[in-house]
């Protein structure tokens, strides 16, 4: 059995987040102990960028601050999740190794002087964070602060270059074992693409126009998988020395670069950093849907590792949070399953590219709404730790998602530009967020038979164990609704004949797929009953088999927008989000999955974790929600009956 985040909680929402001492004078420390105190931070995450302090020139070692450090967060009863700084090599291993340096498709080095600026493929960087990492752990392993590990940080980094190529080859080698095999997989007639030699064989750099697709598909995987080694390397040193503390590694909200399902399964503790916009209407939803794929991989409790307590610097304009806001969207990563609610960072830098950061005490210092804010946060996540940590959601309905067919997706040869897998995916899962349905992620070839509603967003690629799992679950009493675009690739990203799986055909009914027809930006298209946006179809239906519902009007009038065969649903387009609401809203009562709440006013999320009820109102109004029966809110302890008032991003968690 390995440890859990219930090993580094014991019971308590952990609370806190990156803290970077080294930034400030030793006298600032105490001040910050006492304000961390003060705000009810049980847990700081150490070290995650302090590589040239801790080795400021080859091989040396400083741990003399961290020692102090560690020291005062333990007197503090403050929790230390100590990270291995390898995601930020000091300058000097860039300029004494050049080849720890990462290059780009068009050729050009990353150099020192911003971070992650490292290849995943090059020996020498392995080495010295090997080193590096081995020394961390032996020294603080036994440290009585010491609650889990925090292995580098957002792994994202590509590299092109000629280590990279080297090993890429080696893992093309693994994965093919003979030319012909990849040469067949990468469609390699195609252009006069055809390897005579491994050597011949190299990433998908600047090239004068289309890269062929299955090679850019591998070069992904390739990627995710050197980036997983890098993790795994570390994690296995720090679990040699402490087998009892959980290793996280933290994700970047719904990101491209990693296959986060296989990553998941290398974690102890699935952790996650997110920064919806507080300007944007849909951030409560973006932020719902992210904390549930994260609680999906994590299958149980989750970490958000770092969220702002005010505005970001990295978007075009970056606002701050209104009041509340910060304490709404913790709560509700709390009702989605989350035992730890950390920020990134706790005293925002006066130095440094983020320097315009918040942080969870800001410029203002302690008199500022933010500190204030996250100081009543803190009191109040203390207040229903008990109640809340290790308990789970249970969904009726999942989400399907697939790094892999994201990848395959997103070529540049793809027919429209406009589609946008993240976009897709949140239209679809704020459809069932809007109508208030449990909502888990799964992946393609997982178990799908605990739900009774299974949403396909988009899968353009599908394994064929995929298609066997999907026509299982369906023949054994599941209902699917599957998104355009699916089903076009196995899994070397090669066309199905017919233009989809020929089963899936069969299974919606669908006789001849004869175009795609992808919408301009903005455009929609007439179906009976709603308009569709993004996409649509030249779909003849199997006679007499699959119900319809037509498009009306244009080169479409009369073939079906939606086929509905059985407990089967194909819907050719991205319906607008009313529509797709209400059609996955219908669907799921006829498969018996029932909202968490019936009659909820707009705005107004409802979770169930374990025995609580947890209330969110997204709007700026104040809205009175029906609750029948008798319960007690557990954040200000009054009793409540029948109905309660919700003020602006007002939250209630009620225990019945
Ligand atoms: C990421 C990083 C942090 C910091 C924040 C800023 O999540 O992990 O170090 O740069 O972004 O939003």
């Amino acid at each position: 059995m390995r440890p859990t985040l219930a090993a580094a909680g014991r019971g308590r929402i952990l609370f806190g987040g990156d803290y970077n001492p080294e930034q400030w004078p030793e006298e600032t420390w105490q001040d910050d102990v006492r304000l961390m105190k003060d705000a009810r931070v049980n847990s700081v995450t150490l070290g995650v960028f302090s590589w040239s302090k801790l080795e400021p020139e080859p091989g040396a070692r400083e741990f003399g601050w961290l020692d102090r450090l560690m020291d005062l967060m333990h007197e503090g009863g403050i929790g230390v999740v100590l990270a291995t700084p390898t995601a930020s090599p000091p300058p000097w291993m860039g300029r004494l190794h050049p080849d720890t340096l990462p290059r780009d498709a068009d050729g050009r080095t990353e150099v020192w002087g911003g971070r992650q600026h490292f290849s995943h493929s090059s020996a020498t960087y392995r080495r010295y964070a090997a080193a590096i990492t081995e020394d961390l752990a032996a020294r603080y392993g036994t440290h009585p602060a010491l609650t889990m590990w925090h292995i580098n940080n957002e792994y994202c980094t590509f590299d092109y270059g000629d280590e990279a190529a080297a090993a890429f080859r080696r893992w093309l080698r693994e994965k093919y074992r003979t030319l012909d095999a990849l040469n067949s997989a990468w469609g390699t007639a195609f252009w006069s693409q055809g390897y005579d030699t491994w050597d011949g064989i190299l990433p998908p750099r600047h090239a004068h126009y289309l890269k062929n697709p299955a090679q850019v598909l591998d070069f992904r995987r390739f990627t995710s998988d050197m980036l997983l080694e890098c993790f795994t390397a570390e994690r296995d040193i720090v679990r040699r020395h402490t087998p009892h503390t959980p290793v996280t590694s933290n994700f970047m909200p719904l990101w491209i670069g990693q296959d986060a399902w296989r990553w998941a399964e290398q974690e102890d503790v699935v952790s996650v950093d997110l920064y919806p916009d507080p300007r944007d209407p849909l951030g409560g939803q973006r932020g719902a849907l992210v904390q549930d794929l994260t609680r999906s991989q994590a299958r149980g409790p989750w970490m958000l590792m770092e969220q702002a307590a005010g505005p970001v610097n990295w978007r075009g304009v970056n606002h701050p949070k209104s009041r509340g806001l910060n304490r709404l969207w913790s709560l509700q990563a709390v009702a989605r399953g989350a035992d730890a609610v950390c920020y990134f960072q706790w005293r925002q830098s006066r130095q440094g590219a983020e320097k315009f950061h918040s942080g969870m005490v800001s410029h203002a210092g302690e008199h500022g709404r933010t500190y204030q804010e996250v100081r009543q946060l803190g009191h109040e996540l203390a207040r229903i730790g008990s109640s809340v940590t290790g308990s789970q959601i249970v969904s009726d309905v999942a989400i399907l998602h697939d790094w892999h067919s994201w990848w395959a997706g997103a070529h540049e040869g793809r027919l429209s530009a406009e589609v946008d897998l993240p976009e897709v995916l949140t239209a679809w899962h704020r459809a069932l967020w809007e109508a208030h349905l449990a909502t888990d992620f799964a992946h393609p070839e997982h178990d799908l038979s605990g739900y009774r509603l299974v949403v396909v967003p988009q899968l353009y690629l599908l394994t064929d164990a995929a298609v066997d799992n999907l026509l299982r679950y369906v023949h054994g009493g599941g209902t699917l609704v599957c998104g355009f675009l699916t089903g076009v690739a196995d899994e070397d990203d090669r066309v199905r004949p017919g233009g989809m799986d020929a089963r899936l055909r069969e299974l919606f009914g669908i006789r001849t797929l004869h175009e795609w027809w992808p919408l301009e930006a903005g455009e929609t298209v007439e179906c009976e009953g709603f308009r569709g946006t993004l996409w649509s179809e030249e779909i003849e239906a199997e006679p007499g088999v699959a119900r319809t519902v037509p498009y009306r009007g244009g080169e479409l009038d009369g073939l079906p927008a939606v086929l509905h065969n059985g407990r089967a649903w194909y819907v050719s387009t991205l319906p607008e989000p009313e529509a797709l609401r209400e059609l996955l809203a219908s669907v799921a009562e006829g498969a018996g999955v029932r909202p968490v709440l019936a009659g909820l006013p707009d705005g107004v999320e409802a979770v169930r974790r374990g025995e609580l009820l947890f209330l969110l109102n997204h709007g700026r109004e104040p809205v009175t929600v029906e609750v029948p029966g008798d319960h007690r809110e557990l954040l200000g302890g009054e009793k409540v009956t029948g109905s309660l008032t919700l003020g602006r991003y007002g939250v209630a968690v009620l225990r019945s």
